[in-house]
């Protein structure tokens, strides 16, 4: 390989509706610069969706679209990077298999997702199979491209961790075959919803990427700032304001200074303070609007773009498990190939 080849990237999201400023901080946004520096695989991943979703299905057409749609709309671009659904590209399960047998059963027990997001959906029952192997058909999904650095937030190191540890396994037993990929942290400014919270769809407090610029000043402009400032003489410290969190992920860094200034002498209003975020998410999300009611209006387009980003993966997907089952001993004296069949 010559030096100049460009890394292979891949990252996914589950297919969980529209997307909101938090999730587009916190992927999105990194997403698109590294569209231009390497070779890009962005995944929606339907079959993690199921792990917890699985009663019910109905949701996950509708919800993969939603998030295609974003992705076109934000500028992920078919040219650039392969766009795919990961349930459209069966070698994904493959591999999971596969890599199941030789994994230790502790290595999986002790993911800190694994207990803690039992605990936080107790009305479902995760104590299964599907959703033990949960990082590990996220391994398959990262190995498959033999991708070399994963975009990813704090909460998914762990998982990078344990591919890391697969990888290494897989290869001492049968060769070189895996790269083992790298985490690359998206720096998460925790973003505050609506109610001051965390930002998360579950939360009811999301601002969404496809909001209108009505629906962005009636959600922010109500929002709870720094409880200090009663008055507007009274000064305030925009570190403990939840709307400010917004400023630091949109507003340029003179303008969010001069807000963090007026705000502590009480020079400025808290209206006059959010309504420069709010213009700041109307323009910078204006063009991602108007792409967005395009691909509404031709669904068929979306699919279409998806239907080829898939098959591109699954083109990769398949060289790579060609060498696998070789590895792993599964290549037979068979003239008809398990594909071919009817
Ligand atoms: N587990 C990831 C999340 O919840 C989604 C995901 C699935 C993923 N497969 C992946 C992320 C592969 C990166 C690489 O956000
Ligand atoms: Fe928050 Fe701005 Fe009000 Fe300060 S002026 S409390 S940073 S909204």
């Amino acid at each position: 390989m010559n030096q100049l080849r460009k890394k292979i990237v891949l990252s996914g999201m589950r297919p969980t509706g529209p997307l909101h400023l938090g999730n587009y901080v916190g992927a999105l946004r990194s997403w698109l610069k590294l569209q231009d520096t390497h070779r890009c695989f962005f995944t929606i991943v339907p079959w993690h969706a199921l792990s917890s979703e699985y009663e019910n299905p109905k949701v996950i057409k509708d919800f993969t679209f939603e998030v295609a749609l974003d992705w076109l709309s934000a500028g992920l671009d078919p040219e650039k990077s392969v766009l795919f659904i990961q349930s459209e590209v069966k070698e994904h399960a493959e591999l999971h298999l596969l890599l199941s047998m030789i994994t230790p059963l502790a290595w999986l027990e002790r993911v800190p997702t694994f207990k803690e997001q039992q605990q936080e959906l107790q009305d479902r029952e995760l104590n299964t199979y599907g959703f033990l192997g949960y990082p590990l058909l996220q391994t398959a999904d990262i190995i498959i491209y033999k991708a070399e650095v994963v975009p990813v937030g704090e909460d998914q190191a762990f998982h990078i961790e344990l591919a890391r540890e697969i990888v290494r396994r897989f290869n001492r037993f049968y060769g070189e075959v895996f790269p083992e990929p790298q985490i690359l942290l998206t720096e998460v400014p925790k973003l505050a919803g609506t109610d001051g919270r965390k930002m998360s769809k579950s939360y009811n407090n999301a601002i969404y990427l496809k909001d209108s610029p009505d629906t962005i000043k009636k959600k922010i402009s109500p929002m709870i700032t720094d409880t200090r400032r009663k008055r507007r003489s009274d000064p305030g410290e925009p570190t403990d304001c939840p709307v400010f969190t917004l400023h630091r992920a949109f507003v340029n860094e003179k303008k969010r200074e001069e807000l963090a200034a007026g705000c502590r002498s009480a020079t400025i209003g808290c209206l006059d303070c959010k309504k420069v975020v709010i213009d700041t998410l109307i323009e910078e999300f204006a063009p991602l609007r108007e792409k967005r009611a395009y691909y509404l209006k031709h669904p068929g387009l979306v699919w279409e773009i998806f239907e080829e980003g898939s098959r591109k993966a699954r083109k990769a997907a398949q060289e790579t498990m060609e060498k696998v089952r070789q590895v792993m001993g599964l290549k037979l004296p068979l003239k008809d190939k398990a594909e071919e069949k009817i």
